[in-house]
């Protein structure tokens, strides 16, 4: 790869990194990689926002090199903290340790708590401005999108937004826009990137978008700190970034079960017929067999989710605590919700799912369905006929 302008005098001059499969930590499954997008913007004075993961300082450096000597940079705007974009950030202080650097509060403490050392740091807020010749770049405070030190850059003259984390995608591609790319995949990446990053800040999310409108930020492009840049149709993911962070779902149920031996399996596929009766869009997970970061990316776009599971020990099987736990901690709240499994001499596994998907802000819609040993013919018609009940309720 190499450097690739974006805009006249504007560069990405990210890294691609192909092979990660973890993100933070292993919360978050990246099958398509990601990329480490940073920007550098050649005016009278030259501005680099945003570095990379360390691992790929040279490829941030390389990429530089192709355009400007990389000791010329004036100014470092640091959108962000993390290090998966601070990374190379001591590195190019090194070769530049005269740069102005620009972040928020947030940021100068948390970059100071990263990387120890006698930075001068400026801080900014929201309407403040760094002119760097014939561009103006504004910073827009933008706190947990995605920790509390994050802001926005936008560029007026170029009607380019660099918002760092929002809008990004963790899809690794030689590609850098979004029409070189296939839609679905993106959009597919974008959706599992809000909801397993960014869905327990809806509410900031919905105020930030808010704000753009109200800033009348005229934006034709948006070029984000993960994944490909929104050039074509920078409304759709304004748009999708707005329905998902509204937790108004489509009419859909994602059915996420765990079964000992295949009776609570028996139950969740009567359960997805009935949701098929109704016409309603149905998706179905043996959870130990599944990628929990795209259920509950499922989750977060369906509006109603049925949880399943054998009882083990009074309790549920082991596997489903993780989902249950990222549906707590994501905030996946506003769904209808249906608990459910097979029990032998003793239940407990589908009050504890109930109980955790109230705490998480569902709204159950049955006192929980429960059946002892394997489920008979009758059973099985009853989950047929209450999946049917609920999907037929969450209809438009
Ligand atoms: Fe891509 Fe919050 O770092």
């Amino acid at each position: 790869m190499s450097a690739v302008e974006i805009k006249p005098g504007v560069y990405w001059v990210g890294a691609v990194d192909w092979n990660v499969r973890q993100f933070h930590g292993p919360s978050f499954s990246t099958p398509r990689g990601t990329t480490y997008n940073a920007y550098l913007i050649v005016d009278d004075d030259i501005t680099l926002v945003d570095t990379v993961h360390e691992p790929f300082t040279h490829v941030l450096i390389d990429h530089i090199a192709e355009i400007i000597d990389p000791t010329r940079i004036t100014n470092i705007v640091v959108n962000h903290i993390e290090l998966d974009h601070s990374g190379a950030f001591p590195a190019i202080m090194n070769l530049n340790p005269d740069a102005n650097v620009f972040a928020t509060k947030n940021g100068k403490d948390g970059l100071g708590k990263h990387f120890p050392g006698d930075w001068d740091i400026q801080t900014v807020k929201t309407g403040d401005t760094l002119i760097t010749g014939s561009r103006t770049l504004q910073f827009i405070e933008a706190p947990m999108l995605h920790w509390p030190d994050s802001m926005f850059t936008f560029i007026p003259e170029d009607k380019l937004l660099l918002p760092n984390d929002a809008f990004g995608q963790h899809l690794a591609t030689n590609k850098r826009f979004d029409d070189e790319v296939d839609r679905r995949i993106l959009m597919d990446e974008a959706a599992k990137y809000y909801a397993n990053i960014l869905n327990p800040f809806s509410k900031l999310v919905a105020r930030k978008l808010q704000e753009i409108q109200d800033l009348q930020l005229d934006i034709d492009m948006i070029a984000p700190s993960h994944g490909v840049i929104f050039r074509t149709d920078p409304e759709a993911i304004l748009g999708a970034y707005e329905r998902w962070a509204s937790g108004v779902g489509q009419p859909k149920v994602v059915i996420a079960f765990e079964t000992m031996w295949n009776s609570t399996s028996k139950l969740a596929h009567a359960l997805l017929e009935g949701v098929t009766d109704a016409g309603v869009d149905g998706a179905i997970h043996q959870i130990s067999r599944s990628d929990i970061n795209t259920i509950a990316t499922q989750i977060m776009e369906a509006r109603a989710v049925f949880i399943g599971s054998s009882t083990i020990n009074n309790d549920i099987l082991p596997s489903v605590a993780p989902l249950l736990d990222e549906i707590v901690g994501l905030k996946l709240a506003g769904k209808q919700a249906l608990a459910f499994g097979s029990q032998g001499w003793a239940g407990g596994a589908v009050r504890t799912i109930g109980d955790k998907l109230e705490k998480a802000g569902m709204q159950l819609a049955h006192e929980g369905y429960s059946v002892k040993w394997v489920p008979t013919d009758e059973e099985l018609a009853a989950a047929r006929t209450l999946g049917y009940e609920i999907a037929s309720s969450i209809l438009d």
